[in-house]
């Protein structure tokens, strides 16, 4: 048996007592079984079935030979940073659902237990219960992953789906999955792309085996996306998703999250609600995806108790990841080549038309719009355009000093 500690007894915390209680029988079979021994919160839990296991004070769980596995719940790059290197430097393996912490000192805190001989995972600080960093690590180690295309956030998913599902505007979505809980009180970090940005960095990394920041790559959320943008998409039969990307070639590796018109063939379009997916394309493999609960309770928990297994199963030893502490130098994402939704003034047609070959021009009929419940008097002067693939840095001179211009879409 295996002792574990749980830092953080939240949505996530709760969850991973509650996987390793009803699952103990599957998890002893599959190797040496686990137990809660102690619970790390600032509060107490009266009522709770395992509050006689809730500790305040952390140096009773490093003061216990009998700890062999942390799983750190508590999100935050503060007290999670200082618990997880105490933890890792005694020689304590980590799991962890903390992607801000993993993305700021992951490649350092691998390097810190792979000096104590003990492990670092951190399978569900991507995708929620999507087993990638595994697939990532250990079982596409023999491809060259040269894509990896996805839909890593599921309150942004989730509010884009039902803008295109039941009509609702940016706000109305938003507050709706507040009230279910998908977002946070502050949604900025999902809404303004921040948590897929992080999540694809840590994506990045560990295919580059390099430190890549977050805050190298460029990122866009959806505050602005608006059903007239939602209504061109559908006139090509397909939608908008909040896509995190990262390419690998002989360049280099560009990255960037934004919103992408996703068209029908894409398997990605059919990725709903809170659902995650990632589509990764490598040399040898060509595409698979990967989908599932990108955030839950149980489903999260689920990745992080599947990683206290592995450090049960390899106790005094380190799981590898190849992840170096070198910075990746990203090269300029305006290099990636694709095609763009533009929406403009009817009045810009002309001009654009000398700058750019327009491969589809959208206007909406009367009867679209009628369908769609949207109103003909928001689309009275405007219209959408299609270019051809260029990169973003022509497209930016191309478009530059066109007046009318609304906003446009990568594709
Ligand atoms: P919660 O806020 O629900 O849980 C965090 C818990 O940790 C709270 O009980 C909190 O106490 C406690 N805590 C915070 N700081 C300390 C501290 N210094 N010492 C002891 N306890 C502390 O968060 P979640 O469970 O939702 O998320 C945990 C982590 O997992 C985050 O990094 C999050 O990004 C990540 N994650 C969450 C997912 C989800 O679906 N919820 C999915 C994927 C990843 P208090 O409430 O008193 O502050
Ligand atoms: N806020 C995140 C999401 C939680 O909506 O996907 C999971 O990381």
């Amino acid at each position: 048996m295996t002792e574990v500690a749980v830092f953080g007894y939240g949505t996530v915390g709760s969850g991973v007592v509650e996987v390793i209680e009803k699952n103990a029988e599957p998890i002893a079979s599959r190797g040496e079984g686990l137990h809660v021994k102690y619970i790390l919160d600032l509060r107490d839990f009266p009522g709770d079935p395992y509050a006689d296991r809730v500790t305040h004070d952390a140096d009773v769980i490093y003061g216990d030979p009998e700890i062999k596995v942390i799983c750190e719940t508590m999100g935050g790059a503060t007290f999670a940073y200082d618990y997880t290197k105490r933890a890792l430097s005694a020689g304590i393996s980590v799991c962890t659902s903390n992607k801000e912490l993993v993305e700021l000192h992951g490649a350092e805190l691998y390097r810190l237990a792979k000096e104590n001989n003990c492990s670092y995972l951190f399978e569900a600080s991507v995708g929620g219960g999507i087993p990638l960093i595994r697939t990532i690590t250990q079982a596409l180690t023999a491809e060259r992953i040269e894509r990896i295309c996805g839909i890593l956030n599921g309150t942004t998913n989730y509010i884009l789906d039902r803008m295109e599902k039941a009509g609702l505007d940016f706000a109305t979505a938003l507050k709706e999955a507040q009230e279910l809980g998908y977002a946070e009180k502050d949604p900025t970090a999902d809404i303004d792309a921040h948590d897929p940005c992080r999540k694809i960095a840590i994506l990045t990394s560990l295919v580059s085996g390099k430190k890549t920041d977050y805050s190298d790559i460029p990122m866009e959320g959806i505050r602005d996306i608006s059903l007239n943008d939602l209504a061109y998409a559908w006139m090509l039969g397909g939608t908008v998703k909040l896509i995190a990307m990262s390419e690998f070639d002989k360049d280099g590796c560009r990255a960037i999250v934004s919103p992408r018109v996703i068209k029908r063939d894409n398997p990605l379009f059919a990725v709903n609600s809170v659902f995650n997916a990632v589509l990764i394309h490598s040399d040898m493999l060509d595409d698979s995806m990967y989908y599932g609960r990108g955030a839950g309770k149980l489903a999260t928990a689920s990745a992080v108790v599947g990683d206290a297994i592995e450090c049960a199963r390899n106790a005094g030893r380190t799981i590898e990841c190849g992840w170096s502490e070198e910075k990746l130098v990203l090269a300029d994402a305006s290099g990636m080549k694709q095609s763009y939704l533009l929406r403009l003034k009817k009045s810009a047609l002309p001009k654009l038309e000398e700058r750019i070959a327009i491969e589809e021009k959208l206007e909406p009929t009367e009867e679209f719009l009628r369908e769609h419940g949207l109103d003909p008097k928001d689309f009275a002067d405007e219209m959408a355009v299609v270019s051809g693939e260029m990169s973003e840095k022509e497209w930016k001179e191309k478009i530059a000093g066109v007046d009318g211009v609304i906003r446009y879409i990568r594709m």
